[in-house]
């Protein structure tokens, strides 16, 4: 039985509310209809994961409810077991109201819930799991505590640590000694680092911070740009797949469950960004979070795209 990826999260209900574009501050827009999904960048990895045929497991919390029940069974469903997700009778399951405009583009606010009770204690009670795990993957949508302690598991066990740094918490950098690698969008590259730009220079430098914060490999997504990393001091652009955008909601999600796939597939970086870009150009075609696709379809997607358009 192939080794399962652990991954410690959230787990959300999502509305997700379609309008024309984002709005400003102040302003009032009116939405073309409301969606809801299960959601989480927790859950989400957790099913983009098993989505590319991996063993999963979920460490995490939901609430006492009717959402909590539906995120177990949505987990259920994908494959994901949920042995380590707490039911919490004294909270209630996370939700994230989500804008989503017609470019694609969003807007998310998550009310934690139960994902703001994750223990490192709860991370303890993980720790046969974890030291079992092919790599383990975590989030910042549950307290840094607990991602704390699922890294110190992960390190102590020599297990692969996947660090998504989202949403950006200064806190992580404390964590970084202990993350195999970082994978911030670019907001939280410059919230995490202080860049001002995406040019080349600023990329190098604020992916040079998070490697001297003591990641051993930093990653940036740059939507529709595409991703960079560093070899040595020489930056890396993998630029995006060209695709018609539906709802990026989640495609960093994907990212990181294809990214952590391949990684497992003992891919080189580049191979494995390359096929995780694709992995997410896929998922923005399609709307809610819920969009991972299969290795089958990135394979199809791969084989219509041999090159890649530049920076689109
Ligand atoms: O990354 C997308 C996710 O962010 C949504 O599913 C939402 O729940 C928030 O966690």
């Amino acid at each position: 039985m192939p080794k399962p990826i652990v991954v410690v999260g959230s787990l959300n209900f999502d509305y997700l509310i379609d309008v024309a574009r984002l709005p400003k501050p102040n302003e009032t827009l009116i939405g073309r209809g409301i969606r809801t999904a299960i959601g989480g960048k927790g859950l989400n990895q957790a099913a983009a994961c098993a989505a590319f045929g991996r063993p999963v497991e979920m460490v995490g919390a939901v609430g006492a409810d009717a959402i909590g029940q539906q995120a177990l069974g949505h987990l259920t469903r994908k494959g994901v077991g949920t042995a380590h997700v707490r039911t919490l009778n004294d909270a209630r399951t996370g939700q994230a109201h989500i804008l989503v405009a017609e470019d694609g583009q969003n807007m998310i606010v998550v009310t934690p819930g139960a994902n703001g009770r994750v223990s490192s204690a709860d991370i303890d009670a993980a720790e046969s799991l974890i030291a079992g795990a092919s790599a383990v993957v975590v989030q910042l949508e549950i307290p840094l505590p607990a991602v704390r302690r699922a890294l110190e598991l992960a390190r102590a066990h020599g297990i692969l640590s996947i660090v998504n740094p989202a949403p950006a918490d200064p806190g992580v950098l404390d964590l970084l000694p202990l993350a195999d690698v970082v994978t911030p969008n670019e907001l939280e590259l410059m919230a995490l680092t202080g860049i001002t730009d995406l040019s080349d220079a600023s990329l190098i430098e604020g992916l040079n911070a998070l490697i001297t914060a003591g990641a051993r490999r930093a990653v940036v997504t740059l939507g529709s740009a595409g991703c960079a990393t560093l070899a040595g001091s020489e930056l890396i652009r993998i630029p995006a797949f060209a695709v018609r955008a539906v709802d990026a909601t989640g495609a960093g999600d994907t990212f990181n469950g294809a990214l952590t796939d391949r990684l497992i597939a003992g891919e080189t970086v580049a191979e494995a960004l390359r096929y995780a870009s694709a992995a997410a150009a896929i998922s923005v075609t399609r709307a809610s979070a819920d969009a991972a696709p299969t290795p089958r379809e990135v394979d199809a997607f791969l084989a219509q795209h041999p090159a890649h358009t530049n920076g689109h």
